[in-house]
């Protein structure tokens, strides 16, 4: 259904917009592809099968977007108004429409049955038997970590039990009398699995360890369990990804991987003198 037989000119304004579009699309690329706007060092297991995901994404959407603005770029260019002429333009071409649309269908069905895959790999795959537990609770403004002490039994919490010591209350009169809290202070061993359970006393806090690719919802009244395994040693950064308050920026910790079960304990001793 062709309409008008324009063919347009070369405007100062189409070509300056044309210029912007092909500067535009040459800043983002280098953006995407210098290592400086990159993730943080990737130290758990998982998190390689997270990156692909998102570098995948990152390449299908990468490619569509460079080929689109590009494309844009040279017709705002090329095909500016020429007098009062009438641009050459049509309706529908069922070619066109099935191929644009079965094309977007296919990729992004790969696409989100590819993410589906790994989401399904983190958190509806049983945790590794041997994992650690740990217990974190996010309140304004941190981070309360709990081991189980010898007994491998958290106690139980009543919020009525809070002190200045405890922020969370645990009842020490059962299984939570060798409960060990720690805050802002979490450590995990070298290649040694870890179960995370997530909890909030106040308002929705996100426990996120950005190097271990975690990064999870804390919701009042819920227990989220969220495990990882640490493939490097060393300290890494603990935040929290939700607007909880005022003090949300400072709402942060220190994650240790050590290489062994001795210094693990060693650590976990000390804190227990420290209690
Ligand atoms: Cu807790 Cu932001």
């Amino acid at each position: 259904m062709a309409s008008g037989s324009g063919t347009g000119k070369v405007t100062v304004p189409g070509a300056v917009l044309g210029v912007l579009l092909f500067v535009f699309v040459l800043v983002s690329v280098w953006m995407l592809s210098t290592e400086r706007f990159w993730f943080v060092d990737l130290a758990s297991e998982h998190g390689a099968s997270v990156d692909t995901v998102y570098v995948v994404v990152l390449i299908v959407t990468g490619v569509a977007f460079v080929a689109t603005q590009l494309l844009l770029a040279f017709i705002v260019t090329r095909y500016g108004a020429r007098n009062g002429e009438r641009a050459a333009y049509w309706h529908e071409n069922a070619r066109a429409e099935a191929i644009l649309i079965g094309g977007t269908a296919v990729t992004l069905t790969v696409l989100v049955f590819l993410g589906q895959y790994v989401w399904y790999q983190i958190y509806f795959t049983d945790p590794p038997a041997d994992s650690m537990v740990v217990e974190v609770t996010g309140q304004q403004f941190q981070w309360v970590f709990r081991y189980p002490g010898d007994d491998g039994v958290f106690g139980n919490v009543d919020p009525a039990l809070v002190t200045v010591t405890d922020p969370i209350g645990v009842d020490r009169s059962g299984a939570g009398a060798d409960d060990i809290l720690v805050v802002g202070q979490m450590h995990a061993i070298q290649n040694q699995p870890v179960l995370v359970r997530i909890r909030s006393t106040d308002v929705i806090h996100n426990f996120h360890l950005p190097h271990m690719r975690v990064k999870q919802d804390a919701v009042p009244g819920m227990t989220i369990e969220v495990g990882f395994t640490p493939t490097d040693t060393g300290e890494y950064e603990i935040a929290c990804a939700e607007l909880c308050g005022l003090n949300h920026f400072a709402m942060s910790g220190m994650l240790t991987v050590d290489a062994t079960q001795a210094e693990f304990d060693q650590w976990l001793e000390d804190q227990l003198v420290f209690q």
